[in-house]
């Protein structure tokens, strides 16, 4: 039995998909949600649905009893996420679950100067204490979704162009759609017990590039400019944009500047068993009739 925490979210479902595609029984599949109303899709395919919340011990401790599989997609509270995901790993292992998977994160710096130490944190020790439990594991060192980047170049981008504050830094974006084809692969296939995979692009895309994808795929002529920090959270702030907003962004565009999301190496093609989803061809299916 596969059991997929965070299944209401767009990578659970997508695994769902994935593992349904793929023949997998239904009723061999349970979605671990907080709100079962957010599940009536899943339901009516057939899927299994248990309650489960990061927060409430025993309701994980109950899901997980008799899961052979866990694919435990990270959670997104970042001020209570250390605690909720060693209720996790604990329950898991008090459970008897045989293999964890785990949605974690890329980063070089491990130290509190990482512009995105905020966010890694919890994947670090999550870590830890997955390999401290003694259950077998993958880890997914999942790098930055080409999905979120429409939200960081905004909602003008097409007319204004991109402002970031992200130098000529790289990233490996990959569409999370691809991530979760691997991670269904992952559940349903041999020998990944105890790897720690680069979940990556085959290529580091620039700032500069995105710009050039967009302008081939719109016909516009879309610009990248590059304003120090202060001069970005400045701009942003007199367009009324919230502060942890501007915070969140910033942080991730030095990140990408200092080159903590860009990889040599990336073990999702051949998860894939094909070349992964360039960036050209994601921002073409976003972009190209607007
Ligand atoms: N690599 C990247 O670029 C990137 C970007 C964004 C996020 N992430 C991480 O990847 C994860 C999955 O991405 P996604 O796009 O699927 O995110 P998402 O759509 O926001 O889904 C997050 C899922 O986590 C569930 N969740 C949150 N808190 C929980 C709790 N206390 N107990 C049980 N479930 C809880 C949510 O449940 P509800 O449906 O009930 O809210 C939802 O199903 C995120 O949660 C985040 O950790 C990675």
């Amino acid at each position: 039995m596969i059991l997929i925490t965070g299944a209401t979210g767009h990578f659970g479902r997508a695994t769902i998909d994935f593992l349904l595609k793929k023949n997998i029984p239904a009723n061999e599949i349970t979605a671990m949600v907080r709100n079962v109303a957010k599940a009536e899709d899943l339901k009516n395919k057939g899927i299994r649905i248990k309650v489960g919340d990061y927060d409430d011990y025993s309701s994980l401790l109950s899901a997980f009893k008799g899961i052979d599989k866990l694919l435990f997609i990270s959670g997104n509270d970042m001020q209570n996420r250390v605690k909720q995901h060693e209720n996790a790993v604990k329950a898991a292992k008090e459970a008897g679950v045989k293999h964890i998977i785990y949605t974690s994160f890329v980063r070089k710096n491990e130290t509190e100067t990482s512009p995105i130490a905020m966010l890694a944190k919890a994947h670090i020790e999550t870590e830890k204490n997955i390999k401290a439990s003694g259950i077998p594991y993958t880890i997914m060192r999942n790098n930055f979704y080409a999905d979120v980047l429409p939200m960081f170049l905004g909602e003008k981008v097409l007319e204004a162009g991109i402002f970031l504050p992200a130098g000529d830094g790289k990233a490996s974006f990959a569409t999370r759609l691809d991530m979760a084809e691997a991670a269904a692969n992952i559940l349903t296939g041999e020998g990944h017990e105890n790897k720690e995979y680069v979940i990556a692009n085959d290529t580091n895309y620039s700032l500069n590039e995105v710009a050039t994808f967009l302008s081939e795929v719109t016909g516009k002529q879309i610009t990248y400019t590059n304003p120090t920090t202060e001069v970005y959270r400045d701009t942003l702030l007199k367009t009324g944009v919230p502060t942890d907003v501007i915070g969140m962004i910033a942080g991730f565009s030095e990140a990408v500047r200092q080159g903590e999301l860009s990889t040599t190496k990336s073990d999702l093609g051949n998860l894939l068993g094909r070349k992964p989803t360039t960036l050209k061809e994601y921002l073409k299916s976003v972009y190209s009739n607007k």
